[in-house]
């Protein structure tokens, strides 16, 4: 039995560029792996099977579209494993079709346990190649910490971080979908008359000012830096977005933002005790469903048990 702890992320910046031919779009996407997280186990099975435990679980598929599966399935044919044996209990924690990557992390988990319960030993840079196949988002669970994903997301580099951020993640009901909150934004870009395609929208960069305010380990310049350009697409979809934000903001946030794609929103605190106001706060305030405080960076995904 193998047990993998893996963390949920929060993009600090989502630079979103124009549509690619092949329907992604270009990033610049400052990765930060929070402590919120998922716990996979692979104990030995027959054939692929899943089940899930926590307050969203209903919401998990448990059938070969579950990242998870598909994870277990790409790692066996890699080493040309004829009938991949394992079962995947997923312990979760991240919100379920939140914009914190938590399908990508539990793909990104079950690479990693099943690589140890079926002895594969398989190195670092061909697990984040097979990441990349799974998701724009699994190779960072891998990694973890801050990095700048390129690409779609997929071509990391490590960051410089220094000291803990404190945050708090507001919860909402029901998911949003990731590729209809990039085709919102692509709406939102052609309505205002500035275009979505790769030649009429500039490639975005990281903020420089941003990867200052990391290194330096400042919640305050780093609340003056998060941008998120899919943030405006959520609360077109999800205007009830806003009046969250707002009440965080109230609550005393150095800064708020939409996760990802969304729909949990994201807030930064000056410390642990300012996270643990704002999180009651959010929770009495009826603009979500839930509110965890929380921190980072932490590590990727890593085996936290091992039993035969
Ligand atoms: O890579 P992944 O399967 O996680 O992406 C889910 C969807 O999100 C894609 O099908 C696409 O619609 C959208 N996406 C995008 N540009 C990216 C990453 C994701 O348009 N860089």
């Amino acid at each position: 039995m193998v047990t993998v702890r893996v963390p949920a992320k929060v993009n600090v910046q989502l630079g979103v560029g124009g549509v690619r031919p092949d329907g992604y779009h270009d990033l610049a996407n400052v990765f930060f792996a929070v402590a919120l997280g998922d716990q996979v186990t692979a104990t030995p099975g027959t054939g692929v099977t899943l089940s899930c435990d926590g307050p969203d679980a209903a919401a998990v598929p448990l059938d070969d579209s579950n990242l998870a599966a598909r994870a277990a399935r790409l790692l066996a044919a890699r080493h040309g494993l004829a009938e991949p044996g394992v079962h995947l209990h997923i312990d979760k924690a991240i919100p379920v079709a939140g914009g914190m990557a938590g399908g990508s992390a539990d793909g990104a988990a079950a690479l990693l346990a099943c690589d140890a319960l079926w002895g594969l030993d398989t190195p670092l840079p061909v697990l984040l190649e097979l990441a990349a196949e799974l998701g724009s988002d699994v190779p960072f669970a891998l990694l973890g910490g801050v990095a700048l994903g390129r690409g779609r997301g997929e071509l990391l580099e490590p960051l410089p971080v220094a000291g803990t951020f404190h945050w708090v993640f507001a919860v909402a009901d029901g998911g949003l979908s990731t590729p209809a909150v990039f085709r919102e934004c692509d709406r939102l870009r052609e309505e205002s008359g500035l275009g979505s395609s790769i030649d009429q929208v500039p490639t975005p960069d990281a903020d420089p000012a941003l990867l200052a305010a990391l290194a330096d380990g400042d919640p305050v310049a780093l609340a003056a830096a998060l941008a998120n350009d899919l943030q405006a697409a959520a609360v077109s979809l999800r205007p009830s977005l806003a009046d969250t934000l707002h009440a965080g903001t109230e609550a005393g946030a150095l800064a708020a933002l939409v996760s990802g794609s969304g729909p949990t929103c994201a807030f930064l605190a000056k410390d642990a005790d300012a996270a643990a106001h704002i999180a009651a706060a959010l929770r009495a305030s009826g603009t979500c469903r839930t509110a965890h405080p929380t921190h980072g960076p932490v590590p990727g995904a890593r085996v936290v048990h091992t039993s035969a």
